[in-house]
């Protein structure tokens, strides 16, 4: 793995450290990834799964989806990729993790500043009163969709299709940006929006943006460093250079 003199510097020396991360950080786990070759949605219609017109039209398929997905989720471990990015974590003054996955990896690995996009798996909430249930695994899809204590039907607490981000997780992740002089992209297509715009936020501001990525991606352009291979892999060997 071919690292730039002016990366190894600037791993030794950042101070605000901002990693992104997508579904290829989970693909080592055995969590598929989104698009590509074996991609979910390529055998899924997001738009019957993944957006609350879905939810309200067959509200016990959608359940029975995300059961699924959080069964798989729940039998795999954390990869030598999360574990970096939680001693990343544990050694830079600043270091904020944002990411667009739902499967609660990164917390299981031991990262504590998990700036969440896209909600988390693991997390219900109810739609009407909004009260969180954690206890995923106790709720019987097989006797229909959970019902609040209040009648209202209970979803998982991730972001689909049209909805809005978390406002805390625009607003800690913009405040990150601000002063960050080093910021990973990782596993990420770069095609879902707003997370495909931090990497080019955080250059404007002044970071040293690097790429890890089996392969390129739409915005390897922008970057300043793009490292090919398995983040598994990859970010291990960062690490190894930090000190
Ligand atoms: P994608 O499935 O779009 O992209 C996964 C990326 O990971 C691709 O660029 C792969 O090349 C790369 N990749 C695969 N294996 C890897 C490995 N071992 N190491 C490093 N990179 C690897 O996933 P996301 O970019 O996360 O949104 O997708 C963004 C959003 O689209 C998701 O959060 C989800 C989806 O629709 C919602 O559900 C709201």
């Amino acid at each position: 793995m071919q690292i730039s003199q002016t990366l190894q510097k600037r791993l030794r020396s950042a101070q605000n450290v901002v990693a992104l991360t997508g579904a290829g950080i989970s693909a080592e786990s055995g969590v598929p990834t989104f698009r590509g070759e074996n991609g979910i949605w390529k055998k899924m219609r997001p738009e019957e799964l993944a957006n609350f017109d879905a939810f309200m039209r067959n509200p016990k398929l959608v359940w029975e989806w995300y059961e699924y997905r959080r069964q798989l989720i729940h039998n795999v471990q954390p990869n030598a990729g999360h574990y970096a990015l939680v001693e990343m974590e544990r050694r830079y003054a600043s270091f904020t993790l944002v990411t667009q996955n739902v499967d609660n990896l990164h917390q299981r690995a031991g990262n504590k500043h998990v700036v969440e996009m896209h909600g988390n798996i693991m997390r219900n909430k109810c739609m009407l009163c909004e009260r969180y249930y954690t206890a995923v695994l106790d709720l019987n899809p097989e006797k229909g969709v959970p019902l609040c204590e209040c009648g209202g039907y209970i979803r998982p607490d991730v972001v689909w299709f049209g909805e809005l981000i978390p406002e805390q997780s625009l607003i800690d992740t913009n405040e990150s940006l601000e002063n960050c002089d080093l910021m990973f992209s990782i596993g990420t297509s770069g095609i879902v929006y707003p997370a495909a715009s931090f990497p080019g936020i955080g250059k404007r501001n002044g970071a040293y943006v690097v790429e890890v990525n089996i392969e390129r991606t739409i915005l390897s352009s922008e970057m300043d460093e793009v490292l090919l291979g398995p983040s598994g892999k990859i970010l291990p060997e960062l690490l190894e250079l930090m000190s």
